[in-house]
C-alpha cells in the first residue's frame, strides 16, 4: 500500500511512524487506521527493526482522535463494527507486537488518540502534550480500549475522572499518574525516544517479544500470566539469543544477539 496519511523513517534500528494530516490534528480516519496496521505489520517482519516509534506531524497534536467526520452518522451495527474493527486491526495489534513501539505524544492526544498512545508498549510526552478521552462529550464511549488501559495504566479512580469529566490533563499530571514515562521539551522528545530505544535495541528482540507478551498476558482475562511467563522463559533457552547472551556475559563481552 502507497502511504498517504504517514510516514515511515528508519536509521540505526528504529523505525520513526509519523501520522501526517496535520491540517486535521492527525484524527484517525479508516484509511490512517489501514496505514498504521500496514505499516507496524510490515515494521514488525523486518528483522532489521528493532524499535517503533509513533507520533504525530506538526506542532500540534499527536492524535486529536478518531476521525468525527467519518463515524456521525453510523448506526448501532455501524458503530459496533467500527470499534471491534480498530481495535483488531491497530489498537490490540500494535499492544501486541512483538515489537517494542513509544509513543511520542507531541501535543493532543485525544480520544482514538490516547488509545493509540495506550497501545504502545510506553509513552514519553513534550511539555505541550495534553491527554483526555472526551468521547462522553459526543454522546459515546471511548471505543478502541480506553475503558481498559486508561484504569490500567492510571487506576480506576483517576480513568473514571478522567471518562467521566471528558476532561484534558496536561503532561505534568500525565507524568504524575504514571500515563507518560518521561516528560521533555518539543525539541527533546524524539531524541530521548531514540536513546530509549537505543538502549532497547541492544538487548535480545527475541527475549523482548516474550517479555511483551508475559506482561500482556497478566492484563487479559482468557490468560494467565504467569503461566505464559513460565512457557516464554522456557522458550528462551532454545534461542541463539540466549546462547549468545550467556556465553557473552561469561566471556566478558558485549553480546550480539543474532536475533532468532
Ligand atoms: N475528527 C475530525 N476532525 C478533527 C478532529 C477529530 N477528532 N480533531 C480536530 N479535527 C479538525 C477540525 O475539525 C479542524 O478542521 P477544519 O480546519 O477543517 O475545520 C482541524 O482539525 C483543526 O481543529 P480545530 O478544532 O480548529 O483546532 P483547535 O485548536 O481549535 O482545537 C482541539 C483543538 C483538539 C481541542 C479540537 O480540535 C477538538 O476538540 N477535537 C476533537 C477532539 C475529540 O473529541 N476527539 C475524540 C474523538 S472520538
Amino acid at each position: 500500500m502507497e502511504y498517504q496519511n504517514i510516514y515511515i523513517e528508519e536509521e540505526n534500528n528504529i523505525a520513526t511512524i509519523t501520522i501526517d494530516r496535520p491540517k486535521k490534528l492527525n484524527a484517525l480516519n479508516k484509511r490512517t487506521i489501514t496505514e498504521l496496521h500496514d505499516a507496524f505489520k510490515e515494521l514488525d517482519g523486518d528483522k532489521n527493526i528493532k524499535v517503533i516509534i509513533i507520533t504525530g506531524s506538526g506542532e500540534k497534536a499527536f492524535v486529536a482522535g478518531a476521525d468525527i467526520s467519518e463515524f456521525a452518522h453510523f448506526s448501532v451495527e455501524e458503530g459496533g463494527l467500527l470499534a471491534a474493527k480498530g481495535q483488531e486491526m491497530l489498537f490490540s495489534f500494535v499492544e501486541n507486537l512483538g515489537t517494542p513501539v513509544i509513543a511520542a505524544v507531541n501535543g493532543f492526544a485525544l480520544g482514538g488518540g490516547l488509545e493509540l498512545a495506550m497501545s504502545a508498549h510506553f509513552r514519553v510526552a513534550s511539555d505541550n502534550a495534553r491527554m483526555g478521552l472526551p468521547e462522553v462529550s459526543l454522546g459515546v464511549i471511548p471505543g478502541y480500549g480506553g475503558t481498559q488501559r486508561l484504569p490500567q495504566l492510571v487506576g480506576k479512580g483517576r480513568a473514571m475522572e478522567m471518562v467521566m469529566t471528558a476532561g484534558m490533563i496536561n503532561a505534568d499530571k500525565a507524568l504524575s499518574y504514571g500515563l507518560v514515562n518521561y516528560v521533555v521539551g518539543p525539541e527533546e522528545l524524539l531524541p530521548l525516544c531514540q536513546k530509549l530505544a537505543g538502549k532497547i535495541s541492544n538487548n535480545s528482540s527475541v527475549a523482548i517479544a516474550h517479555a511483551i507478551k508475559a506482561v500482556n498476558a497478566g492484563y487479559s482475562y482468557d490468560t494467565d500470566g504467569y503461566a505464559t511467563e513460565i512457557d516464554a522463559f522456557g522458550a528462551c533457552f532454545g534461542t541463539q539469543d540466549f546462547k549468545e547472551g550467556t556465553t557473552a556475559f561469561l566471556e566478558k563481552r558485549k553480546a550480539d544477539f543474532p536475533g532468532s
